[in-house]
């Protein structure tokens, strides 16, 4: 089974470097997947309250038979929730059928509500009471940031951004590592579109390793921790065992120099939709 490697977060607590991300998975098909994941060896589950599939990722941690502090669970605060955090954090807590969340994360800003602020000391206060190992942010920009450092106290754990090879934006997670906030890559497959790059192809012929597992192994050997998602038990194994996959400096140079700024996802400046 592949070893992953763990990284530690500013608050101390370890979280293992690659995950599985639900997003997309949708909730009739997540038990299923989640249990291959787990079977596989992943020791990381990424859901949020806005994929809707909680239940699912709640369902297979207890059928897995795995201790339950063998494996780290995120979710994530709706946007259209923002107001009623505290409401919010019980209700993902009760789907997941967990005490304890490991890592509880603001979706997105949103700096048209106006209300991130107010969100994250209520996200303190459950962090403070034990609800949650470490508190966190997603997609939030270096001025959110620097406005969530200068009104509250607890300085986030994570940025989960949009980040790939053709879309790394290397001077947000820069400014985020500046402040000790881990950077974590989701769609870190460019949601299968950075697969066919050549310098990807040709290192994953060098290798003899997937397309996949050399993006992967880029994303480790340059610290993110990254959450791929595959809904096939083939692609959920491959894509685990890139842990075991390393590429030289020089290597890891080749797939940074594909950034390109194609961005797939929403831009976090303007992002305000409600359903997430
Ligand atoms: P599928 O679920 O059919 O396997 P990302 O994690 O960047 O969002 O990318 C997810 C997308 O990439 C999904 O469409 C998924 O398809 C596909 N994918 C995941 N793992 C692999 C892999 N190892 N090889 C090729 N495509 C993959």
């Amino acid at each position: 089974m592949a070893t992953v490697p763990y990284l530690t977060l500013n608050n101390g607590v370890t979280i293992p470097q690659l995950g599985f991300g639900v997003y997309l998975v949708p909730q009739e098909q997540t038990q299923r997947v989640v249990e291959e994941a787990l079977e596989a060896g992943y020791r990381h589950i990424d859901t949020a309250a806005a994929y809707g599939n909680e239940a699912g990722v709640g369902a297979a941690i207890a059928a897995c038979g795995l201790p339950r502090d063998e494996i780290f669970v995120t979710t994530k605060l709706r946007n259209g929730e923002h107001g009623v955090a505290a409401e919010a954090f019980e209700v993902s807590r009760r789907a997941l059928r967990v005490d304890v969340i490991d890592l509880y994360l603001i979706h997105w800003p949103v700096p048209s509500q106006g209300l991130f602020v107010n969100v994250w000391q209520t996200l303190e206060k459950i962090y403070a009471a034990g609800g949650v190992r470490a508190i966190g942010v997603s997609n939030f920009l270096p001025d959110h940031l620097d406005t969530l450092l200068a009104e509250t106290t607890v300085v986030p754990a994570v940025n989960q951004i949009e980040l790939h090879p053709t879309f790394q934006q290397g001077a947000l997670s820069a400014a985020f590592r500046g402040h000790g906030v881990a950077v974590e890559a989701y769609s870190p497959l460019g949601r299968g579109a950075d697969l066919n790059a050549d310098a990807v192809t040709a290192l994953a012929a060098k290798h003899g390793v997937s397309p996949a597992q050399i993006v992967l192994a880029w994303h480790l050997g340059v610290g993110n921790i990254a959450i791929p998602k595959s809904t096939h038990v083939d692609r959920i194994r491959e894509n685990l065992a890139a842990a075991q996959v390393t590429l030289s400096s020089g290597e890891l140079d080749l797939i940074t120099a594909l950034d390109s700024n194609a961005r797939i996802g929403a831009d976090p400046a303007t992002a305000a939709f409600t359903q997430m």
